[in-house]
């Protein structure tokens, strides 16, 4: 799905919009350019008015609040957050290649990126709102996009416990990478929500709501749900879902690409791994014969919670055919299933076996 020019913010779009950077230029440096950071939208991108914006604080509050995009920037303090957002289909395409997986994006390896994100506090937003009620236990957001599912039309939303919501990560942001939010990732407001899979990370917010539950809305309830790979389309009860939120331990070859034709030689092998965000990546083997033996990799930044971490390692290997094989772990001990076969399930979401990348070397 390559993300072949820049945005142009002036043109609005029919088509809801998918893409990802090429392979070739994903993961090159630690904060990902706005222009190759991928997009991932269930509608078409919803025109927006920014002199009517308003968002919309309501639930079990103390005060219900609408407030302007300018009463955000000036009522609220500004915070600055480095955060990697991954959708939860990343690497489904292997998932898909393992077991047929009906109408999902094919993603490889690329729905994932970082960004320095700029924005307000979520939690001094519903502390302004005042929680009036004990049973608050989850904050939900809506869209402006619409979404259509068996004729009806609504917009796209989640939901977050109320701890992540109040906790100093989660922000509204009006900024990326220190720009004005773009249109494709969410102008003029969305919420960042690192650690958690991407479709938690509202776009376009025009809603916030403090709830009991958690939202009802379709991309809560029956998207973005996971369940063992016994469960298919056919036996599905949507509400058996386990509602995903934080992502499991991942890690990722970028280079070389899978079926690449070399010279043999020096072989450097670089790519990104990421937690949960709560739990820095500290250690990540690498093997150039199909996890027989193993090497450490270097790291490329420093480990940071909330970000994706880079890595690099070298091979001297000679002609033939190899299988390169990552696999990470983090500070709680957290790792990956070996196989696919573990970790599939028929809407491909959150696939974090080992991952692996065959070579030729000639
Ligand atoms: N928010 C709205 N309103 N509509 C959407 O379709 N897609 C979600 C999330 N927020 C979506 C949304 C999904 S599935 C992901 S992975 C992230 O946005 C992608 O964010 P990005 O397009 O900025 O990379």
């Amino acid at each position: 799905m390559p993300l072949s020019d820049k945005h142009d913010e002036t043109k609005t779009y029919d088509d809801t919009l998918n893409a990802g950077p090429p392979i070739s230029q994903l993961a090159r440096e630690y904060i990902t350019p706005t222009e190759l950071f991928f997009v991932r939208n269930h509608a078409s991108i919803p025109h927006v008015d920014l002199e009517r914006y308003r968002l919309r604080v309501t639930g079990l509050v103390s005060r219900e609040l609408s407030l302007s995009l300018d009463q955000i920037k000036n009522d609220f303090e500004r915070q600055t957050l480095t955060a990697t957002l991954q959708c939860a289909g990343n690497r489904r395409k292997e998932m898909v290649s393992h077991k047929p997986i009906d109408d999902q994006l094919a993603w490889g390896i690329e729905a994932i990126g970082t960004a320095q994100w700029a924005g307000v506090r979520l939690g001094d937003v519903l502390k302004a709102a005042g929680i009036s009620s004990d049973q608050a236990a989850h904050i939900a957001f809506l869209g402006l996009d619409g979404i259509t599912h068996d004729g009806e039309r609504s917009p796209y939303g989640s939901s977050i416990p109320i701890e992540k919501a109040l906790s100093c990560e989660v922000l509204l942001a009006y900024e990326m990478n220190g720009e004005d939010l773009p249109l494709a990732h969410g102008c003029p407001l969305r919420t960042v929500v690192p650690g958690y899979i991407g479709a938690r990370s509202v776009k376009w917010l025009s809603d916030i709501a403090v709830q009991e539950s958690p939202s009802d809305n379709y991309f809560q309830q029956v998207g973005y749900k996971l369940f063992p790979p016994s469960i298919d389309m056919y036996n599905v009860n949507y509400a058996d879902g386990m509602q995903l939120t934080k992502l499991p331990v991942n890690s990722v070859i970028v280079r070389p690409e899978d079926r690449s034709l070399l010279p043999a030689g020096k072989i450097a092998v670089e790519g990104y791994a990421m937690s949960d965000g709560e739990h820095e990546i500290t250690w990540i083997s690498v093997s150039a014969d199909g996890g027989e033996t193993w090497q450490r990799a270097e790291f490329l930044n420093e480990p940071q919670l909330w970000t994706w971490q880079l890595w690099r390692t070298e091979f001297d290997l000679p002609q033939g055919q190899h299988e390169l094989v990552v696999r990470a772990w983090d500070t709680a001990a957290n790792s990956q299933p070996e196989t696919i076969a573990s970790t599939w399930n028929f809407k491909g979401y959150v696939n974090n076996a080992w991952h692996r990348v065959r070579i030729t070397l000639k």
